[in-house]
């Protein structure tokens, strides 16, 4: 089967198996086999054929409930992300408006813990429902069994153990604006739900590439943290880079900055290319291959090594045939 309807990046690599599940008792079937699980695959890159089975989640139930103080809704994994925000958005319940238009599913969003304009997704859920292949049953996981972090959490870092099958949010009934982060200060305090809801999506569709038309995988590395040591170095040759401070020693350099400062936007190789509105995007302008997708992440990496001293992680999935790649080993 092509994999090219099942990530964004859209390469035409071939999976072996395809497994689709369509309720929590599936997750039994896939107990034994060596499966990757796989939601729209908007984060995931295949850069060759894949030879283990995939499962892609199908649960879409949602639930909604509510106390005194939040609403608590139980939503099925592979429903999608931003239809799913839209439709709480109708419904009046807010919270979740600042991650708008992330492409993906629900069960993905609890994995890299996503996050966009001052908000991250673990702040807002209460539980995880998956399947822990280590014990063969459905388990809850509280927020804090989720161990949220930076685009990290307990499934990011076992992907073999956990599939999830429903993400429980808690959305606090008395609703406050997030309205800190770049160009959302200028809304204000006072501002609506729906207007957050709308300035996010017209940021997002001014910078970022609507991977239906442009395939990519979002941001393809993370915002690198350096010292204080490191930033006042950085900052003496480059004064105009961009950091937030994360703490007293520890400094989060906005990466695609410094892959913009390098001139490289719209660097190419082959088709796959450094987007020319966001350089932290990297896109494939029709029939990238595997190769070129990292030929150009490594020639990224070297170059901003070599002039800022920062070494550059993925922040997409990238895989081979089996697996994660490591830049570090295939470089
Ligand atoms: N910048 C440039 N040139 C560029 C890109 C960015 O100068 O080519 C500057 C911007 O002007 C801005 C700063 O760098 O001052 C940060 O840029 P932006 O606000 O676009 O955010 P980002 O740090 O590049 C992160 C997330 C995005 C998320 C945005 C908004 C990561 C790896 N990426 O990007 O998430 O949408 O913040 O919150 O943390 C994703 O994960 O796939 C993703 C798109």
């Amino acid at each position: 089967t092509s994999l090219q309807p099942y990530h964004s990046f859209r390469l035409a690599t071939q999976a072996t198996e395809l497994i689709f599940l369509e309720s929590p008792t599936d997750c039994s079937v896939v107990q034994d086999s060596d499966f990757l699980m796989l939601g729209e695959g908007s984060n995931t890159i295949f850069t060759t054929d894949f030879m283990r089975p995939i499962v892609i989640n199908r649960i879409r139930s949602v639930v909604i409930e509510h106390s005194s103080s939040s609403f608590d809704i139980t939503v099925g994994a592979g429903l999608n992300w931003h239809a799913f925000v839209e439709s709480l958005m109708q419904q009046q319940i807010y919270g979740l408006e600042n991650l708008a238009l992330i492409p993906g599913t629900v069960g993905a969003a609890p994995v890299q813990n996503i996050g966009a304009y001052g908000r991250e997704v673990g702040e807002l859920i209460n539980q995880v429902v998956a399947w822990d292949r280590s014990s063969g049953q459905l388990v809850k996981l509280s927020k804090a069994e989720c161990e949220f972090g930076y685009r990290d959490s307990i499934f990011k870092r076992q992907p073999e153990r956990w599939m999830i099958t429903h993400v429980q949010f808690s959305l606090p009934i008395k609703w406050r604006p997030v309205v800190h982060y770049g160009e959302l200060t200028s809304l204000g305090d006072n501002c609506t739900a729906e207007q957050v809801f709308n300035k996010v999506i017209s940021i997002r569709q001014s910078k970022l590439p609507d991977p239906a038309v442009i395939p990519n995988a979002g941001s393809f590395f993370k915002n690198p943290v350096v010292d204080r040591h490191q930033f006042t170095e950085i900052k003496k040759s480059f004064p105009d880079v961009i950091a937030y401070q994360l703490s007293d020693n520890k400094f989060k350099l906005a990466a695609g900055w410094l892959i913009d400062r390098l001139g490289l936007k719209g660097y190419s190789i082959g088709a796959a290319a450094v987007h020319d509105k966001q350089a932290l995007v990297l896109v494939n302008r029709g029939n990238a291959t595997g190769e070129n997708v990292i030929q150009l992440a490594q020639y990224i990496r070297q170059q901003v090594a070599s002039s800022f001293g920062v070494k550059l992680e993925a922040e997409v999935r990238l895989m081979d045939s089996h697996g994660l790649i490591d830049l570090d080993v295939c470089e």
